[in-house]
């Protein structure tokens, strides 16, 4: 009567496989915060409007991949893995940023202090629920 489970090989052969495509393996952890406009000047292009993905997705480095300025136009994959309020995740999505600012000095102030990265607010409400401030992340460069 009942249908036939998928055997548990096929279970975790399309789980490895499923992470392999997004390149889990490969992400560090951390965290991110958000900051809205005004966004300019920034640290890394000053008033240069162009700087800026027609996608809005971009960000400002936290300190710890600041680099002293190197991660200016470096580009990240960024996933939200949790936060402290349960579903603020939104499930399945995986942006891809540029650093066009260092979040210690952005004109407009993160939403969270000691960010490992601070994006845009089209950048986080396109991965989290926007009302959050603080969740945590997978990166790669
Ligand atoms: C986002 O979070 C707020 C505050 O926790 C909550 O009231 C709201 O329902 C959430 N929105 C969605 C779409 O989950």
């Amino acid at each position: 009567m009942s249908k036939h489970q998928p055997s548990g090989v096929l279970q975790w052969l399309s789980l490895f496989l499923l992470m392999s495509l997004f390149g889990v393996s490969h992400g560090e952890v951390g965290t991110a915060g958000q900051y809205s406009p005004p966004y300019l000047p920034t640290a890394c292009y000053g008033n240069t409007p162009a700087q800026f993905p027609s996608s809005n997705l971009f960000a400002a480095a936290g300190e710890g991949i600041w680099d002293n300025g190197a991660s200016c136009g470096r580009q990240y994959l960024v996933r939200c893995i949790s936060a402290s309020v349960p579903k603020t995740c939104i499930p399945g999505e995986t942006i891809q940023i540029r650093i066009v600012d260092r979040a210690a000095t952005s004109l407009s102030r993160p939403s969270s202090n000691g960010a490992t990265i601070v994006l845009s607010t089209t950048a986080f409400s396109t991965i989290a629920n926007a009302s959050a401030n603080s969740i945590n992340i997978e990166y790669s460069q």
